[in-house]
């Protein structure tokens, strides 16, 4: 199906992220990487397309880190656009604007979409009971609270939305619900707000959504079980300072629900876009004129919002296109567990790029996309695919034709001559890969694509093998000609089919064929039949992909295996300590033994101490004690007592201690040292 028959041009956008943390693998294997490869592609294809993001700055996320950091919302948001911004351009994001929800365009332009829609009457406008925090002094709308979902009962579900289940909520559905501010039981308080009837687009959005083929059918899915389930009413106003205005003299002290604004976002960024381009009405044609489509890549979490809420937004407003698709995909978990940001399980894409190479992780982040189901990241496996894939395949492919092109022909083309079957073969391999490998990319099936185009490598390996030239170059040198001018002929079309995946390897390898062009400017239709006339120089050759070693991701794994590690407990951590469980190995790591006490004195200049020669059968240790208060030398002296034999040794107070005396201390302050109930041998291990 070509999903872009009938339209003139392509606005896409990824979900513009939250600005108070880093972007992870998650997000870039969800929302942006799929929607780069998309739009990179449409590039080559010569068409029309603009690629949209952004900060979203406003919301609940934001001024809670704010406040558990005790910073401002701007000085979060500040950080982290910033921040956001450059690691995407550092992966390749190939943005045409970035903009961010805190700029006064967005600011104007969301009051005059909410306006408009206030102005035809769409709100409803309630009085209504809402969760209030006494101690905080302030509603608590969407992330203020937790509590338990009335849905699947997980404990820790958010006043907006179940993380568990994906149930979109609202505060007062939440079961025995806490303040996040002040863990405070919330009050029940008076306040009011504008909602959009969403029940009033029932219809509209049904039938739009009857037309939708070729949508993912796990998107089609929950959009469907939100119709049956019948759509309620939505408070589009907060009782929050950090926001967009509500543009309403009546409604002092209230902003527009994040949820309502953030979408807008992508218009002003493409106003923002159009003013940067000297041409400010631009922006209208991409979202008024129909024979825009507009394509939303987004994770699953934001399903509900992109494909009911929005849309009913801009039908209400009646100005703009709808999304022609929302290719929404599931999670990525990492080795084998979810990711999380507050527990800081994720890999970093700032960090990422400061130790490894952008290509092998867009690669195999492609080729493990989330599209269908869950799937996940695991380091060993990205260096096999890089390793295996990248370097053996393709790399190998290309490194070995230019190699052998330097060598035998002096790195100049050589011509082509009368063609056998294999070279038939190869020829028609490369002319049909642009069709298949794009008729998978227009429908964001990458996993695919991605296989397609790994199939051609290999198929240029086998043929190259099968052909011998390092044979013919002396029995057939006319073969060996032709051999490698179709090799290198792969070569140049698998450098520009390798583009929207791997842009600077791209870059890389089509200035080894010799091109002073742009690869990111080369047509894919016409890529299979570029000349690259006999006698063409090639540029100088390098490595295309360089195999990676074990040594190389293990502290990653190492790093991931650890936080595991402390979730589950089996490593203390200081905030979970209390609830700390060990295991039996652990414990038996302790050796506690009999000791006898042959001699004990005061440390001088300490009214806690006491210094004790102690026998351990054959074994004479001197430990230093904090007993002196409860216990003079006089109580100690031939009693035997039981100390820990293998902590390491330290210096008190400047006197050497090697073990520790064990003693129980209640809360009053009795205090007594541990006692044999039978005579047992000094020396003795205790178990
Ligand atoms: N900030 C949201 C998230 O990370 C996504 C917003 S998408 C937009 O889940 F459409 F609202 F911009
Ligand atoms: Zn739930």
């Amino acid at each position: 199906m070509e999903h872009t028959k009938g339209y003139k041009r392509i606005l896409v956008t990824s979900a513009l992220p939250y600005a108070n943390g880093p972007i992870h693998l998650g997000h870039l294997a969800g929302a942006y990487l799929p929607a780069d490869i998309y739009v990179r592609y449409q590039r080559l294809k010569k068409r029309d397309v603009i690629y949209i993001c952004g900060s979203d700055e406003h919301g609940v996320p934001i001024t809670i880190a704010a406040e558990k950091t005790g910073v401002s919302p701007q000085e979060i948001v500040d950080e982290f656009h910033f921040r956001n911004k450059e690691a995407f351009a550092r992966f390749g994001m190939s943005f045409d604007y970035y903009g961010r929800t805190s700029s006064p365009v967005h600011h104007k332009t969301s009051q005059a979409f909410f306006l408009k829609l206030h102005g035809q009457g769409v709100f409803k406008k309630k009085a209504e009971q809402q969760l209030y925090d006494p101690k905080a002094g302030m509603f608590l709308p969407d992330r203020y609270v937790k509590g338990e979902c009335p849905q699947c009962g997980y404990a820790e579900a958010y006043g907006d939305q179940c993380e568990k289940c994906g149930t979109s909520l609202s505060p007062t559905e939440l079961k025995n619900p806490v303040s996040a501010l002040t863990s405070e039981k919330p009050q029940l308080k008076e306040t009011e707000h504008w909602y959009i009837p969403l029940g009033h687009f029932q219809k509209q959005i049904s039938d739009w959504i009857a037309t939708r083929h070729g949508w993912k059918s796990n998107v089609l899915g929950q959009v469907k079980s939100w119709l049956s389930d019948g759509l309620a009413d939505r408070a589009v106003t907060r009782d929050l300072s950090w926001g967009v205005d509500v543009p309403l003299p009546e409604a002092k002290g209230k902003v527009l629900y994040v949820w309502f604004d953030a979408p807008i976002g992508y218009i002003s960024a493409t106003k923002e876009w159009a003013e940067a381009r000297g041409d400010p009405h631009l922006w209208k044609t991409y979202w008024q004129d129909a024979e825009t489509k507009l394509v939303h890549f987004i994770g699953k979490d934001n399903i509900v919002f992109h494909c009911i809420m929005f849309p009913a937004m801009l039908m209400a407003h009646g100005d703009y296109v709808l999304p022609n698709n929302v290719p929404a995909n599931e999670f990525l978990n990492l080795e084998g567990n979810k990711l999380s940001t507050s527990k800081n399980y994720a890999v970093w894409l700032e960090d990422y790029v400061e130790k490894f190479e952008v290509d092998p992780l867009r690669y195999y982040l492609a080729t493990i996309a989330p599209e269908t189901k869950d799937s996940d990241f695991a380091w060993q496996e990205y260096l096999t695919r890089n390793n295996s894939e990248l370097a053996d395949i393709l790399g190998n492919f290309i490194n070995r034709t230019l190699a052998f092109t330097n060598k035998q022909f002096n790195g100049k083309v050589p011509a082509r001559s009368d063609l056998d079957d294999l070279d038939q073969m190869m020829l028609r391999a490369i002319t049909k890969a642009p069709k298949e490998i794009g008729s998978a990319i227009e429908k964001v099936e990458l996993r695919k694509a991605l296989t397609v185009f790994m199939d051609v490598a290999r198929t240029a390996n086998k043929y190259f093998n099968d052909q011998e030239p390092w044979k013919t170059v002396r029995e057939n040198p006319a073969k060996c000609a032709t051999t490698i001018n179709i090799c290198l002929h792969t070569c140049n079309t698998l450098a520009v089919l390798m583009e929207p995946v791997l842009p600077f390897s791209a870059e890389k390898a089509w200035a080894m064929m010799g091109h002073d062009t742009d690869v990111h400017a080369q047509v894919w239709d016409g890529v299979a039949k570029i000349e690259l006339p006999a006698g063409h120089q090639l540029g100088k050759t390098s490595i295309l992909f360089r195999k990676m070693e074990e040594k190389e991701i293990q502290p990653e794994i190492e790093r991931l295996q650890n936080i595991q590690a402390q979730l589950r407990g089996d490593v203390p951590v200081e905030e979970t300590q209390e609830e700390m469980k060990i295991s039996y190995e652990d414990f038996a790591k302790i050796q506690l033994r009999v000791a006898k006490v042959l001699a004990a004195e005061f440390v001088p200049k300490t009214d806690k101490l006491l210094k004790l020669h102690i026998q351990l059968g054959t074994e004479r240790r001197q430990i230093v004690a904090g007993i002196a208060q409860k216990y003079s030398p006089e109580q100690v002296i031939g009693k035997k007592i039981i100390i820990v034999a293998n902590l390491q040794p330290a210096k008190i107070r400047g006197i050497e201690s090697n073990g520790m005396l064990l003693a129980a201390e209640d809360d009053n302050g009795n205090f007594s040292l541990l006692a044999l109930d039978k005579e047992v041998n000094d020396g003795a291990a205790i178990r």
